[in-house]
C-alpha cells in the first residue's frame, strides 16, 4: 500500500535488467519505496541491482522470468504476491526491439518480437493485474513506445508489437476503472539505453534517468499516459494524422 504521502512501497519489476526498469526502481527506492522484486530473464544478471538497491534500503530480491515462457506467468504473480506481500506497482519494462526485423527475416525472428513485446506482456500482466483488483490498488506502468502511434517502415514489426501493447493497456485501464487498479502507459521516443547502442539517435532522444523521472511524475500524478520528453505528444500527433502518401516518403 503507498504510504501516508502517497509514496510507492512495494514493486515488482518485469524485465529488471532493462537499462530503464534500473533507473526507474532507484528512483522509485530513492523516494522510499522499500520491498522490490526484480523479475528478469537472466536473473543472476539482476543481482547486482538488488545488492545496489539493499545498500540504498530497500529489501530487494530477484526472480526468474521470461516473456515468451507464458505458462509460468500465472505461477510467476502468485510467486511476486508472496514475496511482496501486496503490490504497489509492476513495472512492466521488458522488450525486444528486433532492429533488423522486417520484410526479409524468417517467421521465427517475426515470431519473437511479437511474443516477447506484445502476447508476451498481455500474458504476464493479467493474472498481476487480477490479483490487484483483489487488493483494492495498484498501478501497472507499461513501457510502451512512440513507435505504437504509428508503424513505421523502418520498423514495423516493433511498431506494431507496441500498438498492440498500447491498445492492450489503454483497454485494460478501462476494464479495471474503479476497482482501484490503474495504468499507466509510457510513451517513450529514443532513449539512449543498450536496445539502442549503436543506432543514430532520433531527435528528442532521452536517457533512461529522465524516462525514470517522468514515471515518478506520472505515478505521484496518477497518470494514464507518460510522453516522454513530452514534446513528442505534439510531435507524434502531427505524424499520426500526416497523410499516408506522404509519411511513405518520410525517412523513417
Ligand atoms: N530504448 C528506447 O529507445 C525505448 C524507447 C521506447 C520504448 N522502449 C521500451 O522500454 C522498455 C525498456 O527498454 P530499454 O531501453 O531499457 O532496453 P534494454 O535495456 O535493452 O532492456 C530490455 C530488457 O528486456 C528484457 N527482455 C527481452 N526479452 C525478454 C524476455 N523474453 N523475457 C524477459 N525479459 C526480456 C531484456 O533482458 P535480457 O537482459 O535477458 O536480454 C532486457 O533487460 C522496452 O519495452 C522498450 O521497448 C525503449
Amino acid at each position: 500500500m503507498r504510504d501516508a504521502l502517497g509514496s510507492v512501497q512495494s514493486v515488482l519489476v518485469l524485465g529488471a535488467t532493462s537499462d530503464i526498469a534500473a533507473a526507474t526502481v532507484r528512483a522509485l527506492v530513492g523516494r522510499r519505496a522499500r520491498r522490490v522484486l526484480l523479475a528478469a530473464r537472466n536473473p543472476d544478471q539482476a543481482l547486482a541491482l538488488a545488492e545496489e538497491l539493499r545498500v540504498l534500503g530497500a529489501d530487494a530480491d530477484v526472480i526468474a522470468f521470461d516473456a515468451r515462457a507464458t505458462a509460468a506467468h500465472e505461477e510467476l504473480a502468485r510467486a511476486a504476491f508472496d514475496r511482496l506481500g501486496d503490490i504497489d506497482v509492476v513495472l512492466v519494462a521488458f522488450g525486444t526491439l528486433g532492429a533488423d526485423v522486417g520484410l526479409a527475416s524468417d517467421p521465427a525472428a517475426i515470431a519473437a518480437v511479437l511474443e516477447t513485446n506484445f502476447v508476451g506482456a498481455a500474458s504476464a500482466i493479467v493474472p498481476i493485474a487480477r490479483r490487484m483488483v483483489d487488493q483494492g490498488h495498484g498501478t501497472i506502468v507499461v513501457l510502451s513506445s512512440v513507435a505504437g502511434e504509428r508503424a513505421r517502415k523502418s520498423n514495423f514489426v516493433y511498431g506494431a508489437s507496441k500498438a498492440g501493447l498500447d491498445a492492450f493497456s489503454q483497454g485494460l485501464g478501462d476494464a479495471l476503472a474503479a476497482t482501484g487498479v490503474t495504468v499507466t502507459v509510457v510513451r517513450p521516443g529514443f532513449v539512449h539505453t543498450k536496445m539502442t547502442a549503436g543506432l543514430r539517435p532520433a531527435p528528442l532522444s532521452t536517457t533512461p534517468e529522465a524516462v525514470a523521472a517522468a514515471i515518478v511524475d506520472g505515478l505521484a500524478r496518477r497518470s494514464e499516459i507518460v510522453w516522454t520528453p513530452r514534446l513528442l505528444r505534439v510531435v507524434m500527433s502531427l505524424l499520426r494524422h500526416l497523410p499516408r502518401a506522404l509519411f511513405r516518403r518520410l525517412p523513417v
